[in-house]
């Protein structure tokens, strides 16, 4: 089967269609983003019903020469499926248009499936790190989450990506 895809900027009023990707704690993160115009972007993909299936945020002041992806998510019964690799390309490009050098994310040490991923698109893990962020339970409290990052970085072609 083949999908058509629209890939858009994620807005505000796409918000509440997220719940698949987590709770509320998440959703106003992810609004959050979208409210911080000039200094991040928020990628879409959506079904032809306009049902999102797949997003990805970026970010542009983590780091000088990098756009840093990060949030990236596909609607669970549409995994495997191709939409996260034509989500995280779509947000090369946005990164590229804004003439930096390379992409950047963060991936979780206990989630080699997305890094695999990430590796078959280019990325090549840097480092790791120390992260933390908070996170919501089934019940609606909120704890501290702390985890280990590997950063990937992958260039995007552009002058200077070879360093
Ligand atoms: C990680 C994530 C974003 C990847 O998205 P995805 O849409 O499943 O990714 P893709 O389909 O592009 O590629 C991944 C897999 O699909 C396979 N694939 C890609 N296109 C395919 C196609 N047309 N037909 C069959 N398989 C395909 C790939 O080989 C890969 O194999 P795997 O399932 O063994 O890993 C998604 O699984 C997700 O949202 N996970 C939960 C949240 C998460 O972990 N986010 C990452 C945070 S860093």
């Amino acid at each position: 089967m083949n999908l058509t895809l629209e890939t858009r900027d994620l807005t505000l009023a796409d918000v509440p269609g997220l719940m698949w990707a987590g709770g509320q704690t998440h959703l106003n993160a992810v609004a959050k983003e979208i409210g911080r115009i000039g200094d991040a972007e928020y990628v879409g993909v959506f079904l032809p019903s306009g049902r999102c299936v797949g997003k990805a945020g970026i970010t542009y002041t983590e780091a000088p020469d990098a756009g840093v992806i990060w949030q990236v998510a596909v609607h669970p019964v549409l995994q495997s499926c191709g939409v996260g690799a034509h989500v995280m390309r779509e947000a090369e490009k946005r990164i590229s248009a804004r003439g930096l050098a390379w992409a950047q994310l963060g991936v979780e040490i206990s989630n080699p499936r997305a890094q695999a991923l990430y590796e078959r698109l280019g990325y090549q893990a840097i480092r790791t790190e120390d992260s933390a962020w908070d996170q919501e339970r089934e019940d609606g409290t909120i704890f501290r989450y702390e985890t280990v990052l590997t950063i990937m970085r992958k260039p995007l072609g552009g002058e200077g990506s070879q360093g």
